[in-house]
């Protein structure tokens, strides 16, 4: 089974095409739109719009090209449905849609969070399929979210813990932008934090064993150092925000990994994409005996592939995709996708 799928949730345009049973991304275009937001510090969805419109006539074709297919060797066209910019949704899943109908082929409306769930057991073209099965234990780290979640199978999956305030990649963007980086703020913050020291003290909660996380101290300590008469250097404040955030983290998944008992952590979402992130999660597993899987960076942050994926994965189980005729859904959580409640 082959699948052809539609990313336009947020600011990347994104095509690509996935066999399914042999877990092999066989095409992946992805677009950024950073350049097109930069000039207003966030998102603009209009922008979005406009601009996954713009592009995705060209990035299907590319897609197509890139894996040697013709439409005939495709079985079914997938899109984001939800959670997303609700206008950036209406043109991905409006040009999936029609397309689907044009080909006469099934149209499959994917959850986004579903697809990062299911992002870590995805290979790319010439690589090995990551050695990974159900269950394993995600944490979902992206712009919107800082989970941890008990993925069982496809469409079973236990939120275990989540962010009371704000999600992970926020606290990025919005330290970022208290630091007069530009947005988004993630790899800025990564690449000024290369050439600063992590010194400087940074709250973090003290004998906390619980799977939930809470952004907003930190945010808000970053905010009233950088308010002092005499702020320490960018660079410096960018390499201790990360390294605490590092450390809390793997602190969290330590907990995770003792109170559940699963023996394969994976990580997934945008963030996942931070190197002293991955680093410090690796570290953490190998001390409690875990495997570590880590998406290809690629595949980590917002694409095509783990659409495919989620709705290919959904339909080889016999489980419901959303059908012709859904309407954006803005707001979408992982539970929803569960089994029982489907
Ligand atoms: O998963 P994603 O691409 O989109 C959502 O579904 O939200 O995640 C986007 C988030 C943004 O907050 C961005 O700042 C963050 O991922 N991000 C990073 C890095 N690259 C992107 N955070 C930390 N380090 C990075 N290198
Ligand atoms: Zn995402």
């Amino acid at each position: 089974m082959r699948v052809f799928a539609i990313e336009t949730s947020c600011d990347e345009t994104s095509t690509a095409i996935v066999d399914i049973p042999t877990r092999h991304v066989l095409a992946l275009t992805i677009y950024s739109q950073y350049a097109e937001h930069a000039p207003y510090g966030g998102v603009v969805p209009e922008i979005a719009s406009r601009a996954h419109l713009e592009r995705l006539p060209a990035l299907t074709t590319d897609a197509l090209t890139q894996s040697g297919l013709e439409w005939a060797d495709i079985d079914a066209i997938a899109a984001t449905v939800g959670p997303g910019l609700t206008t950036a949704l209406v043109i991905g899943s409006t040009f999936a849609q029609t397309l689907a109908v044009s080909l006469n082929k099934p149209f499959w409306g994917a959850n986004h969070i579903e697809g990062h769930a299911l992002s870590p057991l995805l290979a790319l073209p010439n690589t090995q399929t990551p050695a990974l099965t159900f269950p394993y234990l995600l944490l979902l780290l992206t712009g919107g979210h800082c989970q941890f979640v008990a993925v069982e199978g496809p469409g079973r999956y236990t939120t275990l813990g989540t962010t009371f305030d704000d999600a992970v990649g926020e606290c990025f963007d919005k330290v970022a932008k208290i630091l007069g980086f530009p947005h988004p703020g993630g790899p800025a913050i990564e690449a000024c934090a290369t050439s600063g020291h992590s010194g400087i003290p940074l709250p973090m909660p003290k004998n906390d064993t619980s799977l939930d996380f809470s952004f907003s101290g930190l945010k808000t300590a970053v905010k009233d150092l950088m308010a002092k008469p005499n702020p320490p250097p960018a660079a410096d404040v960018a390499a201790s925000f990360q390294t605490t955030v590092a450390t809390l983290l793997a602190k969290k998944l330590g907990h995770a990994l003792m109170q559940t008992g699963y023996t394969q952590a994976v990580i997934a979402g945008g963030v996942a994409v931070n190197q002293t992130i991955r680093a410090a999660l690796q570290a953490t597993c190998q001390a409690h005996g875990a495997t570590f899987t880590a998406p290809p960076l690629k595949l980590c942050a917002d694409n095509a592939a783990m659409i495919a994926f989620a709705a290919g994965l959904r339909a080889q189980a016999g489980l419901a995709n959303s059908p012709l005729g859904t309407r954006p859904i803005p707001r979408w959580p992982l539970d929803a996708m569960s089994t029982s409640q489907s």
